[in-house]
């Protein structure tokens, strides 16, 4: 299965390559799809390029190559507009042909990735007895649709939950534990009453330093190894996964591993011996750290490895961990989808995985933050931050709302569950329509619009595609033979046969809001379509392409969603 895309850059290339030129070395063609429809299906601005470089003119270089190309059964003869861009019209049966062929294709026209690599995806990664507030949203849904996208393109993808279960936070923990926990509130909530617990632990350390003494001298205890400590900090990490789970479920995220900080504890002494050992790290001050002093932009940023008083950091944990994923899961690639914030921590790391002669692909994913209508990073009214759990009821709560007054016939249980995927869609899919670098404002009205570039309105076109086939009520058979005719159906299929081209393309920057748009403006051909070419009143070759077309349309909108971590209803 090939793409249109692929093909027309291969046959630009042929007919370079026969106009007997000195191409540069490196040269790669494009075409890509039209920004305007008037001027064809995909554009090339690969002419131009190469007439710049090789000092000839533009024009007259595309004239030449179009001549030389072979376009047959692709496209009409190519034209030649502006400064020298070439415009490729695909003809109507090379069109027909391919949406058949990705009618049957099981991928809908997703090459697979060749080769092949095993990735791992190190997302979410909340701190233990702190709840999930709004910012992890980024990560969390970043990393989900990255992971779907991976596996759909035939890689083997491996979700990593690193989460933060070490470290000092567990030394007021654990004071805290042993003079104000509620057991009631602890069994009916237990991440919230732990963070009510470290949050009076926190206030009181600040104004008494016998407190603060106190908890620094419980997580000394605790990694000494203290039977009593560590109990506590084991039910600790227990109740907040055990919630987290649920969390996770609700929201169809599923990770393969849950390997947090202490799994790590023991392999971190061995890893900062095999720096030492190696001349990798050095101490100075009393701490163990490794210098970058080749690095202009870390040349005076070291990462200390192990502290003045013996303990550990998060670099060390973070390089026994990539230890571990080269060992065990033979990874050629680690994404970390981790806020912008981290990009120091993580440009040592992985400065000093290459000194350590690691031979792995480490990519830093990093987003931008969530704000409030104040254009400030989102808090609750007494100044807290707005915890995930919150944000997803009241989306449910809102698109409940909304299905009741658009929809009042549907039973309870539709109702509830429709409620519940266009709720939690619409969180999802405001997050992932945005560039993850921009740091973007949450809004309700926004994201619950049926009108827009939003999760229901998408949701929408499906459920547009399942209701002609409901009330076609028949068994339908799909045509072996396509007509498009019409330019509703043409601008359609074209938008169809881009769902193979745009998939792959999300991983080149890591970029889930490519599919998002592409996705939107599927739904608007979709209804573009169904405006001007009526379905279930048509006849003959007509109609049975038409409904090809709405089921070819469905499956993709449904896959795309999917890819996005969305789940579509039939009706809402
Ligand atoms: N727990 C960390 C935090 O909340 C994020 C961990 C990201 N993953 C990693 N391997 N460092 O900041």
């Amino acid at each position: 299965m090939s793409l249109l895309r692929h093909r027309l850059r291969e046959q630009l290339s042929l007919a370079l390559s026969q106009l007997d030129l000195d191409l540069p070395r490196g040269f790669r063609v494009d075409a890509s799809p039209a920004t305007d429809p008037r001027f064809g299906d995909y554009q090339s601005n690969s002419a131009m390029i190469l007439a710049k470089r090789l000092k000839r003119n533009p024009r007259e270089l595309a004239q030449a190559a179009v001549e030389a190309g072979n376009w047959e059964g692709l496209c009409q003869p190519p034209e030649i507009a502006g400064p020298g861009f070439i415009n490729f019209r695909i003809t109507q049966s090379c069109l027909e042909e391919h949406t058949l062929t990705i009618f049957h294709d099981a991928h809908l026209g997703v090459p697979q990735a060749d080769p092949a690599e095993t990735i791992v995806i190190d997302f979410s990664a909340p701190n233990v007895a702190k709840p999930m507030h709004i910012g992890h949203i980024r990560s969390t849904f970043i990393g989900d649709c990255l992971s779907r996208v991976g596996r759909f393109l035939g890689h083997r993808v491996i979700t990593d939950n690193h989460i933060g279960d070490w470290g000092t936070q567990f030394g007021m923990i654990i004071y805290g534990w042993k003079r104000y926990l509620d057991r009631e509130a602890l069994e009916k909530d237990p991440i919230r009453e732990l963070l009510r617990v470290y949050r009076e632990v926190n206030v009181e350390t600040k104004a008494d330093e016998g407190a603060l003494q106190a908890c620094r001298d419980e997580l000394v205890k605790l990694q000494q190894g203290d039977a009593e400590n560590h109990a506590i900090w084991k039910q600790t990490v227990d109740l907040s996964l055990k919630q987290l789970g649920e969390l996770y479920d609700w929201l169809g995220i599923t990770f393969d591993h849950y390997l947090g900080e202490s799994f790590y504890n023991d392999r971190l002494g061995p890893v900062v011996d095999d720096l030492l050992e190696k001349g990798l790290a050095e101490e100075s001050d009393g701490a163990i750290c490794i210098f970058f002093r080749d690095i202009p932009e870390l040349a005076e940023k070291p990462a200390i490895v192990r502290k003045r008083d013996g303990g550990f950091n998060y670099a060390t944990s973070d390089l026994a961990t990539i230890d571990h994923r080269i060992s065990e899961w033979n990874a050629d690639q680690v994404w970390y989808v981790v806020g912008a914030p981290q990009q120091l921590h993580f440009q040592q790391l992985f400065a000093a995985a290459k000194r350590r002669g690691q031979d792995v692909r480490l990519t830093h994913v990093a987003h931008g933050s969530i704000l409030g209508q104040d254009r400030k990073l989102m808090k609750t009214r007494s100044g807290d931050n707005v915890q995930l759990l919150d944000v997803l009821h009241e989306a449910v709560e809102r698109a409940r709302t909304i299905i009741e007054e658009k929809n009042p016939t549907l039973n309870d249980d539709e109702k509830t569950d429709i409620a519940e995927a266009i709720g939690l869609g619409a969180v999802k899919y405001a997050e992932l329509s945005q560039h993850r670098m921009t740091d973007y404002i949450f809004s309700w009205d926004k994201m619950l619009s049926f009108q827009g570039n939003t999760a229901p309105y998408l949701m929408n076109a499906y459920v547009r595609t399942r209701a002609i086939f409901r009330k076609l009520g028949e068994d339908v058979s799909f045509p072996e033979r396509l007509v498009l005719a019409a330019d509703g159906e043409r601008t359609l299929a074209m938008k169809l046969a881009q769902f193979g081209e745009i998939v792959p393309d999300i991983l080149n920057d890591f970029r889930p809001n490519l599919l998002a748009n592409y996705l939107y403006e599927l739904a608007q051909a979709f209804h573009g379509f169904y405006e001007h070419c009526p379905v279930l009143k048509s006849e003959g070759e007509t109609r049975a392409s038409r409904l090809l077309l709405c089921e070819l349309t469905s499956r993709v909108l449904k896959q795309g969603l999917d890819l996005l971590g969305i789940r579509v209803t039939d009706r809402m």
